[in-house]
């Protein structure tokens, strides 16, 4: 059922009654929370809650007066949308160059619609307009209501003559007046991505961003916790857990106020980003994504995790392919021969695919190492005499399908691509060049460019009807940030980094147009990439090139905060001196895929890796689909404990892995289980065991799920049994 409140015929009776106008505020509810925006008397909008749901709607009215901050200029720190150029002295959320050269800007409320999209999602668009000037702004905010997830962007609307440059344009603007909050951002480096930081805010701004121009995660990511009250806790307290759903520069400003009030300004990072927008146009910002819990970042993930396969990721309730991989094996010295004898590993191995990662195209200038012929998306003439189709049909003939990696928005100097279109090359003409990589970035704002990335992708599909799946990568950042199609059609260079995201969307809309279904991992020299606007069009990304497994537990334990285990790609490597049953376990909590010369493993390894994905199998669509749980933390214990149930809590999953083998107390206690029925009965087994291995679990006890959430059950990880899978299955 749709509604609609139009409340255009409230406001002109608010210009006639000042006091009235102190009644408009504007409630945003999900199932269990709300955040509430009200407009004062002089028609300025703020954010006056967010928490619980309150079920008398009326009382959200009262919030406000209970509020007294005094000084001059705290009336603005919660503003919905904050201004700069006129009377707030904190970060502002938009900066804007009138068209006649004026800086300052002021917001008043307009009116709102709230409409019903459909039994779960709402969407509520509150007009702002600056009184003086033709410049509006349009705040939305859409819910999912099951999941309490809330979807949150901007547009900016320029109905002045002439153009205005925004400097900054910022997505959200949110207010918190709790005190006390914990704020945990997630840094890094290539191979340790995602590093937890967590630290009490102060009064100020607490910036993160990224400027990589190519990519939002590495340095950082625009992944982001806040506490309320206390450090984050997975299973009670107040906690936001968001994202800026953005794949370029992102800023996120938490800034504290003398009243140690919470502003959370996200959006595009304004660096080297002015955005003129010419008479007439509007400017859509990209959305922040946030969930709110009041019992901890459990709860908080499994909300975002359950909203993310149901509504973003493309098909993130649908399968996936498991894999074998040949980076490692072969890095890029292979030919067919090789690859046939890995087609047969694979099968072997009982995985669905083959991956054939970089080094298979380029000949004037041959891929055989990473500073030569990205770009030149020709088969190899030496090492693939009869081309990719010939592969996939002997992938076909072997028992598995074929997957291909490509790096379409790159370049290296030594390529034929770079000799031809030196002006499709992101690079400062007069400057020397500067390589990550031995590469650098073609410019995405160019369409001829878009139309050489999508042909890339168009053309294997289109020669190769039958590959089964993409693998994207995207290794360099931008450097000597300058664009020869920007400059030839008059357009600003502060234009850059926005327009090569937006390239980039749109070859993805134009890829996903014609190929809506085909599997795309998203990869960039590691976790570079995963937000949520560009996994509307990829099934899975790389969170890593440190495959290392103790590294890869506290890794997939972060990003498991953010992101369902289904998209998240885990292979099994020969990183680390840990046994290939703990390496096989870990990679068994995301999507499963080995990058191993399966041929040289002992026999009983192989034995191992064998029944590792025959097991899989059976419980993979409890990993991919189910309610994940982390039950003892890397952090806190020498141990680590995860669990994965099934809609019906009759099926679960716990992986227990012993990470610190310095200290024995990892099997002194049980572990708590969660998310089963209480009133049920489950059997416990162990499974994954390696060959001449026995369980030391007792497998003829039957728990009932009060038992096994109260007291627990002890996976009995010791020094001997480093990791233990245990399959928890209810007996009727
Ligand atoms: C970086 C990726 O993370 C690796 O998995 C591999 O695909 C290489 N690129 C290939 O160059």
């Amino acid at each position: 059922m749709k509604y609609t409140y139009l409340l255009t015929a409230l406001t002109s009776l608010l210009c006639i009654s000042n006091s009235l106008i102190a009644q408009t505020f504007i409630p945003i509810e999900t199932k269990d929370h709300a955040i509430v925006l009200q407009a004062d008397k002089n028609n300025y909008l703020s954010m006056v809650y967010c928490g619980d749901r309150i079920n008398e709607v009326k009382d959200y009215g009262a919030i406000a007066g209970m509020f007294k901050f005094s000084t001059d200029n705290a009336g603005s720190y919660n503003n919905a949308y904050t201004p700069a150029g006129t009377w707030s002295l904190s970060e502002p959320a938009i900066q804007v160059t009138h068209s006649d050269g004026n800086p300052s800007t002021d917001l008043k409320y307009v009116n709102y619609e709230a409409t019903a999209l459909d039994d779960n999602t709402s969407l509520t668009t509150i007009h702002l307009q600056d009184p003086l000037y033709k410049l509006a702004v349009n705040l939305f905010y859409k819910t999912w209501k099951n999941e309490n997830v809330i979807e949150q962007w901007s547009e900016i609307v320029n109905n002045e003559k002439g153009p205005v440059v925004m400097q900054k344009y910022a997505s959200a603007n949110l207010f918190f007046s709790e005190k006390d909050f914990y704020l945990t951002s997630y840094q890094g480096e290539y191979l340790t991505e995602m590093q937890p930081q967590e630290e009490k805010l102060l009064q100020g701004n607490r910036v993160i961003e990224s400027k990589l121009g190519t990519r939002a995660m590495l340095l950082g990511t625009p992944n982001f916790m806040v506490s309320f009250g206390k450090p984050a806790d997975e299973n009670s307290g107040k906690v936001l857990l968001g994202q800026l759903a953005w794949s370029g520069n992102y800023k996120l400003d938490f800034e504290i106020d003398s009243y140690k009030n919470l502003r959370l300004i996200a959006g595009i990072n304004p660096y080297a980003s002015a955005y003129t927008l010419a008479a007439g146009k509007s400017f859509k910002t990209p959305s922040l994504i946030y969930t709110i819990s009041d019992n901890g970042t459990g709860r908080a993930s499994r909300q975002l995790q359950s909203w993310a396969r149901k509504y973003q990721v493309l098909d993130g309730e649908g399968e996936r392919l498991t894999l074998l991989n040949n980076w490692e094996a072969t890095y890029f010295n292979f030919n067919e021969q090789k690859l046939a004898a890995l087609f047969k590993d694979a099968k072997n191995l009982g995985v669905d695919m083959f991956l054939l990662d970089d080094g298979w195209f380029g000949n004037k200038y041959p891929r055989n190492g990473d500073n030569a012929g990205l770009g030149d998306w020709q088969e190899n003439e030496k090492k693939l005499p009869n081309g990719i189709g010939y592969l996939v049909k002997a992938a076909k003939d072997s028992g598995v399908k074929f997957g291909i990696w490509i790096e379409p928005e790159m370049v290296n100097p030594k390529s034929e691509l770079y000799e031809k279109h030196l002006d499709w090359v992101i690079r400062q003409p007069e400057r020397p060049e500067k390589y990550y990589r031995n590469q650098l970035v073609l410019d995405l704002t160019n369409p001829e460019v878009q139309d050489h990335v999508f042909g890339v992708v168009d053309n294997l599909f289109t020669k190769n009807p039958e590959l089964a799946f993409i693998k994207w990568d995207c290794n360099a950042v931008i450097y000597n940030a300058y664009s020869a199609y920007l400059e030839k059609n008059k357009i600003p260079q502060t234009h850059l980094y926005v327009e090569y995201v937006n390239g980039l969307y749109k070859v993805l809309q134009r890829i996903r147009a014609k190929y809506p279904k085909a599997p795309m991992m998203l990869c960039s020299g590691g976790g570079g990439r995963g937000d949520y606007e560009i996994l509307k069009y990829f099934t899975e990304f790389w969170p890593s090139d440190d495959t290392e497994p103790i590294e890869r537990i506290f890794q997939q334990w972060n990003y498991s905060y953010f992101f369902p285990s289904i998209t998240t790609d885990c292979h099994v490597t020969d990183w680390g001196k840990q046994p290939i049953k703990f390496r096989t376990d870990v990679a068994s909590m995301g999507k499963l895929g080995f990058d191993i010369v399966a041929s040289k493993l002992s026999e009983n390894d192989l034995a191992y890796c064998k029944l590792a994905v025959k097991n899989y199998n059976g419980f993979k669509d409890i990993v991919w689909h189910g309610d994940q749980y982390r039950l003892a933390s890397p952090y806190e214990n020498p141990f680590a404990s995860f669990m994965y149930v099934d809609k019906n809590k009759s099926n679960a999953i716990m992986f227990t892995y012993m990470h610190n083998t310095r200290v024995n107390e990892a099997s002194e206690r049980p572990v708590k289980l969660n998310g089963l029925d209480e009133d049920k009965k489950y059997a416990v087994k162990e499974i994954n065991l390696y060959p001449g291995t026995r369980t030391t679990i007792d497998e003829s006890k039957i728990y009932s799920g009060a038992f096994l959430m109260n007291v627990g059950i002890n996976p009995d990880v010791n020094s001997r049994r480093t990791s233990v899978v245990l399959q928890v299955t209810e007996s009727k």
